[in-house]
């Protein structure tokens, strides 16, 4: 089973002071989850590339693509600006390798995402050729939304395929469905509300790890 990370997600922090939000985390965190919408793939816009650019952390940005078809130079625009992982999503791209070959292509990480509801099989191509599956356990588009349960399966069936790529969970984590999906098999978690609505972000962070012992 590949290492335990937590990503805590800016969506959920004050933006408008999101470099000491992030402090906050930084010690206790392995990664920065930033949430990209474009108001087509779900109907909410959300920061750019110019945003990420200004994010100081000495941890890896994790960039989680919530748009349609993102071009070439599009995605150049976060690689630019510093991100560690890029992961797009299978509902959003016609031609996904394409989209992934041209992340490959500039030496980071690449991702990919499903929905809720998207079958696990639509991925299955494409495993040989990606660094991390984002299980979403909600809806993307919004924070705070609960915890999908049904969605453990596809955790469950990918961790048996695949041991040692990374499987994020990215939706209604907190120290209780953090360990649902550990024990399926998941190993990067993703959590927006569950840390940042917390005055002490450190005890949060440290109950969701608690719990994945
Ligand atoms: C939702 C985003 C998530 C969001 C999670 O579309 O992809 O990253 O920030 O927020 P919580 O943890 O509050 O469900
Ligand atoms: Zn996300």
């Amino acid at each position: 089973m590949p290492k335990i990370k937590i990503a805590p997600s800016i969506l959920s922090a004050d933006l408008s002071k999101v470099n000491q939000e992030i402090k906050e985390v930084e010690r206790y965190a392995d990664m920065i989850h930033v949430d990209i919408m474009d108001g087509v793939f779900v109907p909410r816009t959300t920061v750019n590339a110019d945003f990420v650019k200004t994010i100081k952390t000495k941890l890896p940005l994790d960039v989680h693509l919530m748009v349609h078809e993102p071009s070439d130079s599009y995605i150049k625009g976060f690689v630019d600006a510093g991100a560690y992982s890029i992961t797009i999503h299978e509902e959003a791209c016609k031609n996904l390798s394409k989209q992934i070959g041209f992340i490959k292509k500039n030496r980071i990480k690449a991702g990919i995402s499903i929905k809720p509801n998207t079958s696990l099989d639509k991925l299955k191509k494409y495993l040989g050729i990606v660094d991390m599956v984002l299980i979403m356990t909600v809806e993307p588009g919004w924070a705070g939304q609960k915890f999908i349960q049904s969605t453990m399966s596809k955790v469950r069936e990918l961790r048996k395929l695949k041991p040692e790529i990374d499987i994020e969970v990215d939706g209604g984590i907190d120290p209780l469905t953090a360990r649902i999906a550990f024990e399926e098999g998941a190993n990067v978690f993703v959590a927006g509300t569950s840390i940042f609505s917390r005055k002490d972000r450190a005890a949060a962070i440290k109950e969701i790890l608690q719990g994945l012992k």
